[in-house]
């Protein structure tokens, strides 16, 4: 590799890109506002989900991406398209003129592979690599992923959960879920729905989920308002609602998070074993920063629970650093147009 390579982790929340100075050079939600009536996309990422649940009928808001894979090609490909745009005004360079990791998630299908893969060979790509997204994770998260020695990565995104174990530069095992914090918002919003009459947006039950806690008898006194539009009388309305109505929803969130951890656990060789019980395993994704959740993760797996530096960039960021270790690293692949 001698040109400028960037790693791209195209997550369902948001997309990350880093420049292998290990500089990121764009980080925005993966949605695009979209006008029906003219067939042409107004904005992408901030600017995008700004808009979501405020603009007239032929205008929608659009999250391409669902449980860590392509649901919408088309949109996804004029997103890219968009974020390839504001890649190159960053670094003088077009896609064609880079080479690109992009981060999959483990146990990605040949299909969602060739998805993306058709989507950056449309865009004009010429050198184009896949990398597993955990086994990026765990160089982003500053693991010390070429020892022979057990790394345990667990990615909670918004739309799956990802646990890996890495060692000598590739996955021993890993196991995925493609249901995580996006769903959690969709519990929230529906409980709210059944139990208090009140309709309130996905983006509003997000914000509500980041103010919950693990454990919301720790913040029992804690009541958290909440803006939406009431289901008998159809006029706005807020409501206070205390942090423990929402346990039930969390502890389906907690429960998925330690089923793919104790499924990877399960399956690692029992020579890591004791290795895993000495360095433990360490959090990243946006979802690992409900609070209390490393706490939580501890008493239920007893053994040493990290937080990783920078939740939100772990992909990306060791996915820019893949170009550097091609020769150390397993779970990696050069990827040719069909
Ligand atoms: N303080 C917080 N508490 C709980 N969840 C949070 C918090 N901050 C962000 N999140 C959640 O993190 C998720 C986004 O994280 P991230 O950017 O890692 O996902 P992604 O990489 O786009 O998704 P995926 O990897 O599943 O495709 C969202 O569900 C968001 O609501
Ligand atoms: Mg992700």
């Amino acid at each position: 590799m001698g040109k400028v390579t960037i790693g791209i982790d195209i997550g369902t929340a948001n997309i990350s890109i880093y420049s292998d100075m290990e500089k990121m050079i764009f980080h925005e939600p993966t949605v695009l506002a979209y006008d029906t009536k003219k067939d042409k996309v107004l904005e992408i990422g901030h600017e995008a989900k700004e808009l979501a649940e405020k603009t007239p009928g032929s205008i929608v808001v659009l999250s391409p991406l669902q449980g860590g894979i392509i649901a919408d090609f088309d949109m996804t490909l004029r997103l890219m398209k968009k974020v390839e745009g504001r890649v190159s005004a960053v670094t003088g360079k077009r896609f064609k003129q880079m080479d690109l990791i992009v981060a999959l998630l483990p146990g990605a299908t040949n299909i969602e592979r060739q998805a993306i893969g058709d989507i950056l060979f449309s865009l004009g790509v010429k050198s184009l690599y896949f990398i597993e997204g955990s086994l990026a994770a765990t160089m982003g998260a500053g693991l010390p992923f070429e020892k022979p020695i057990a790394n345990v990565i667990v990615d909670i995104g918004a739309g799956k959960i990802s646990t890996s174990l890495v060692s000598y530069g590739g996955i021993v095992t890993s196991a995925t879920l493609r249901k995580s914090g996006d769903e959690l918002d969709r519990d929230i919003a529906q409980l709210v729905r059944n139990k208090y009459n009140v309709l309130i947006g996905l983006e509003t039950a997000e914000q509500v989920k980041w103010q919950l806690h693990c454990d919301t008898s720790l913040v029992a006194e804690k009541s958290i308002e909440i803006e939406g539009r009431d289901l008998v009388t159809g006029f706005p309305i807020t409501i206070e609602v205390p942090a423990t109505e929402f346990q039930e929803e969390i502890d389906e969130f907690l429960k998925r998070i330690l089923s793919v951890v104790q499924s990877t656990l399960e399956t690692s060789p029992p020579e890591l074993s004791g290795n895993i019980r000495a360095s433990g395993v360490t959090l990243t994704g946006g979802g690992s920063l409900l609070e209390g959740l490393s706490d939580w993760l501890h008493s239920q797996i007893m053994v040493p629970v990290h937080m990783a530096p920078a939740p939100f960039e772990s992909v990306a960021l060791g996915t820019s650093m893949a170009g550097e270790h091609l020769d150390r690293l397993i779970n990696i692949e050069k990827v040719t147009a069909r």
